[in-house]
């Protein structure tokens, strides 16, 4: 199986490509355009449905011959979309039963894109056949290099309420819970009389008076997912079935989308590829991009990874339209590359005169190409061809974090103790106060193997049947450090009796009694200066030393931070919302305990990838510089970009990037 688009050859640089929206004598100058870019790989025909089969049954590819014939003899590749993302209005028109419903029972129509249930075999039917339509007329083009199924599956429609999908439910109920009585057991429905005594009685989570069943709101989001995937699936074989040797992908939204588990679509697909768009007014958003690419290059089992869309400047689709800084493109492009992506590509190569996506930004502004934009995509594009031998190399990461879609789901029901908790921004808060520290992290699943890493953290690990093999990896001598939320329920949803933190309870050598969540705006301090929001709980411990304890808030003198020794290791338990230094002085005593050492800091990205090159092992430190002022990294070897040898030191320039191969010294 190939696992990487054929013959693009180094980095990957380039966008979707959406020509239908222009007249032909435009493709000429996208060609020309594109080569003194140096693009070599566009995705094409992602929303082309109702242009490539008119009306039921007629497709009209002549158009599509055109553009992938222009783009061949310009030398770009092509990641052919098999167009399934929007249906034509002529098809939900005749099967409007196909389009999806909300949990209040509004049919949701056509006019926008996603319009179509998940459970739908009219959608599927149709889907299948214009892939495989497509994958027999291509099939042997020498521009295309892979496939690229709809797109974003579930972006906007990952939940769909309706009569087919209740269907659907039970069939996925009955495979997974096998009888009524497990399903009962399962979902407690003893509680609130929700017995169901047959299965036509169960339901999606439909508008209901009051707060859900929550083992019915977690089955029902494994139930979604797995319907996307199965979708997914059916044109994936299709096109094996016809074009065996190209490779097949699906661009992903980690990890700004919880709606699909990630973990279960990696296995399915032939490379991994995402989408990552950064929010303008976030002065973070570099540190967001880090998250992303290391949770991808977690999807991607540490092997190279493809960036499929992220944005050369301004995104519509936020509330302000913020530009991006000078050179923020190209550290952006190269932050990726550092943490594992074997090509970046934008959403769009040439920006829309009209349509929904007008004033997003592209490769070609509406401007041309006399631009900020476009230049910086000449240098980029440029620089890529000079640092192609990274091509195939992997990151070193020390420490581990557990990143768990369903506890994510888990946790974003209501009806929990607090509303101000958020999974994905506490995972969030962890990752960049080891961010912060200069430290690479690998995202691991639930399960992996953590023999590789020093230390490991399990920020909210909530929904958790066995704590085991975690107590057998810090008994080895692993370290790990525990934060509040983990451990509670078993994957059920049932609470795990006798005391929180439940599951890991014997690990961390601690019970604690009663949840005590603060209230709105409030902050409890720790008698270490630290300080805490959004949650504290009674702890006792049991066993475990204590590291600091509430100054005041509700629990004054209880434990709130602790550190366990079990077996040859250490496990660490976080029992309230740290912040700020608090945080990240936590964070960094964990690493100097695990022995890992700490990188640059001050904005200054640096992670290493390492491969060959003819044969000899090497390695690359790739540095990207966020701040306003020049930074000396120590190093020996060849900085690629500028060719120059730095023999002890390098300076990465303000705002700049440096890519440069180490000599062992
Ligand atoms: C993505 C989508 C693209 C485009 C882009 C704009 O979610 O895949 O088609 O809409 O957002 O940021």
């Amino acid at each position: 199986m190939t696992i990487w688009p054929t013959r693009v050859r180094g980095l990957a640089w380039g966008a979707d490509y959406n020509p239908e929206q222009w007249p032909e004598d435009v493709w000429d100058d996208d060609v020309a355009l594109m080569r003194r870019a140096g693009v070599n790989l566009v995705s094409v025909a992602i929303f082309s449905w109702a242009l490539l089969e008119v009306e039921e049954g007629r497709y009209e590819f002549g158009w599509l011959d055109r553009v992938l014939d222009r783009l061949h003899a310009g030398g770009i590749r092509v990641d052919l979309a098999t167009a399934t993302a929007a249906p034509p209005p002529w098809l939900t028109t005749a099967h409007p039963e196909m389009l999806p419903e909300t949990a209040d029972g509004v049919r949701l129509a056509h006019g926008s894109r996603q319009s179509y249930c998940p459970s739908s075999p009219v959608y599927r039917t149709k889907a299948v056949a214009l892939a495989r339509a497509l994958a027999e007329r291509y099939r042997d083009h020498p521009a295309l290099s892979a496939w690229h199924v709809n797109n974003e599956y579930g972006c906007h429609v990952s939940r769909c309420y309706c009569d087919r999908c209740a269907v659907a439910f039970r069939a996925w109920l009955r495979a997974r819970h096998g009888t009524l009585d497990v399903l009962n057991e399962a979902w407690g429905t003893a509680f609130w009389s929700q017995r169901y005594t047959s299965w036509d009685q169960v339901l999606p989570p439909r508008a209901t008076p009051a707060t859900h069943n929550p083992g019915q709101l977690l089955d029902f989001d494994r139930f979604s997912s797995d319907a996307l995937l199965e979708l997914y699936k059916a044109e994936r074989d299709v096109l094996r079935e016809v074009t065996p040797d190209v490779p097949v992908t699906t661009n992903f939204m980690a990890a700004a989308f919880s709606g699909l588990d990630y973990w279960k679509w990696a296995a399915e697909v032939d490379f991994v590829s995402n989408d990552h768009y950064t929010f303008g007014e976030d002065p973070d958003r570099h540190v967001h991009l880090a998250y992303s690419a290391d949770l991808v290059r977690g999807l991607a089992g540490g092997r190279p990874w493809l960036l499929m869309e992220h944005s050369t400047s301004a995104v519509n689709w936020q509330p302000r339209n913020i530009a991006k800084l000078p050179g923020e493109l190209r550290r952006n492009s190269y932050a990726h590359m550092a943490r594992g992506a074997d090509g970046t590509l934008f959403f769009q190569w040439r920006q829309s005169r009209a349509g929904a996506e007008r004033y997003h930004s592209a490769m070609v502004p509406h401007a041309g190409p006399d631009t900020k934009v476009y230049r910086e995509v000449e240098q980029v594009g440029a620089e890529y061809q000079r640092i192609a031998e990274v091509v195939g190399s992997t990151v070193d990461a020390p420490v581990a974090v557990v990143f768990d879609w369903e506890s994510w789901w888990a946790l974003g029901q209501s009806g929990h103790p607090t509303s101000d908790f958020s999974y994905s921004e506490h995972v969030f808060g962890y990752y960049r106060a080891l961010w912060r520290a200069g430290v690479t992290v690998d995202f691991v699943p639930p399960g992996a193997d953590l023999a590789p890493y020093r230390l490991v953290v399990l920020p909210a690990l909530y929904a958790v049947d066995d704590a085991t093999p975690y107590e057998e990896h810090v008994a080895a001598g692993g370290h790990v450090l525990v934060t509040y939320l983990s451990g509670v329920t078993d994957t059920r949803g049932h609470v795990h009796l006798g005391g929180y933190p439940g599951a890991f309870r014997e690990l961390l050598g601690v019970r604690t009694e009663e949840f005590h969540p603060l209230r709105a705006g409030q902050t409890a301090a720790l008698d270490d200066g630290s300080s805490a929001v959004v949650w504290t709980e009674h702890l006792h411990v049991d066993g475990a030393e204590v590291v600091a304890s509430y100054a005041d808030g509700p629990l004054p003198g209880v434990p709130a931070v602790t550190r366990n020794e079990h077996g040859a290791g250490v496990a660490w338990y976080a029992a309230c919302g740290l912040v700020g230094d608090g945080l990240e002085r936590l964070v960094r005593t964990a690493l100097d305990g695990a022995g890992v050492p700490v990188g640059p800091g001050g904005g200054v990205e640096v992670v290493r990838r390492r491969g060959e090159v003819a044969g000899s092992a090497v390695s690359w430190l790739v540095a990207v510089n966020h701040s306003d002022s020049d930074a000396e990294l120590p190093a020996v070897g060849v900085e690629l970009l500028s060719g120059a040898r730095a023999s002890g030191s390098v300076v990465v320039p303000a705002g700049g990037v440096v890519v440069l191969r180490e000599e062992e010294v």
